[in-house]
């Protein structure tokens, strides 16, 4: 057996233990692992696909990022590029990854990746690709799977950067705005702001309205607590509103997320007369080593997608289904995304801490 990895999208911590579970249960078996490199792109002639050995995954189940590479622009089946005039033309070019594919002899792809890596997995599992599917991002928006790897290290992060900012709020009498990560899920914010004990959390699921978010600051101020924390998810948006883009969707490529933060922290501090900050937390939310749980599934995940090539169970995903890490099909995963649901008890929890959710 020959069989290839290839890693696409937003790097997550928890790729490099992924890859490397998969390359020791393949080799376990006597069979050879190819990398492919920056994502599916390594499969259009970006870069050459190398024989990925036992020396190559040598300690790098605790280093965040990939060392494969990843990209998340690169789909084969509205590929993109700038001519000199600016402009960008697209075409499919998913034929000649079947074709490379097939003409390096091998006989399965896995394929780590969010919603967005799965959908093209998904479609050329469709066009006869034998395919399995690794489910990861720090979002935790994946269906079919209770977490994603990434995810637990992300919060993580989160939660130690909510906790510092703690006393410099305290200090300044400020209101700290935190804004994290999670494009439409909000579950990395609410899940950082309930542990580091934030007084305000906003998040895409339930629309806000400024006046409650300054409610709960202008009661905090008379209790005599002159500070305030409010994390925001990127998603977030004020009720009848809209969320906060960046930069435009491109072909091949979702919109980037991004300003909500500095625009809550604007408007609390015009409403309240409280001064107020924002800290956007970005890309530091990908990076670092992963956590125990986040490595632990990253490795459970990658040995189970190769016993899934195994048993051929191409066109599926591995999940997690506690205790068991199990299957499922991609078509069944991509249904919809998994957002935080408005029954879960997490939200209630926060409720009964005190917590706004600025509804
Ligand atoms: O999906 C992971 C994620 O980090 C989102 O939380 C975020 O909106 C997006 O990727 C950022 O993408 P980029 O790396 O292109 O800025």
């Amino acid at each position: 057996m020959r069989i290839a990895i290839s890693t696409g999208g937003g790097d997550a911590p928890g790729l490099n233990a992924v890859i490397r579970a998969v390359v020791l249960t393949a080799l376990q078996r006597g069979w050879e692992v190819l990398g492919i490199q920056r994502g599916f792109g390594g499969l259009l002639g970006e870069a050459q696909p190398v024989p990925i050995t036992r020396d190559a995954v040598r300690g790098i189940t605790h280093l965040g990022g990939t060392i494969l590479g990843t990209t998340n622009r690169g789909n084969p089946f509205s590929w993109a590029v700038k001519r000199p005039d600016g402009t960008v033309e697209e075409w499919d070019r998913s034929d000649e990854v079947l074709e490379n594919f097939r003409r390096l002899g091998l006989n399965a792809l896995v394929i780590v990746g969010g919603d967005g890596t799965l959908r093209i997995g998904h479609r050329l599992f469709l066009k006869g690709m034998p395919l399995v599917g690794v489910p990861k991002t720090i979002d935790n928006d994946v269906r079919g799977t209770v977490i994603t790897f990434g995810f637990d290290t992300a919060v993580n992060t989160a939660t130690d950067a909510i906790d510092k900012l703690h006393s410099t709020a305290e200090s300044h009498q400020r209101v700290f705005v935190v804004e994290v990560m999670g494009r439409n899920a909000g579950w990395i914010a609410l899940n950082s702001g309930i542990a580091g004990t934030a007084d305000v959390i906003l998040i895409p699921e339930i629309p806000f309205e400024l006046d409650r978010v300054c409610d709960k600051i202008r009661a905090r101020e008379a209790m005599g607590r002159h500070f305030s924390i409010v994390v925001v998810s990127e998603g977030a948006k004020p009720r009848g509103g809209v969320e906060v883009i960046k930069e435009a969707a491109t072909a091949g490529r979702a919109e980037r997320l991004g300003g909500i933060g500095e625009h809550v922290a604007a408007e609390i501090e015009a409403r309240t007369g409280k001064e107020s900050r924002c800290v956007v937390l970005g890309h530091l939310q990908r990076g670092g080593t992963p956590t125990t749980f986040d490595r632990l599934l990253a490795l459970r995940f990658g040995a189970a997608a190769v016993r899934a090539v195994e048993a051929g169970e191409f066109g599926r995903m591995v999940a997690l289904d506690p205790p068991k890490i199990v299957t499922l099909p991609l078509e069944e995963a991509l249904s919809g995304h998994s957002g935080v649901p408005l029954d879960h008890d997490s939200l209630q929890t926060a409720r009964d801490l005190g917590i706004s959710l600025g509804d």
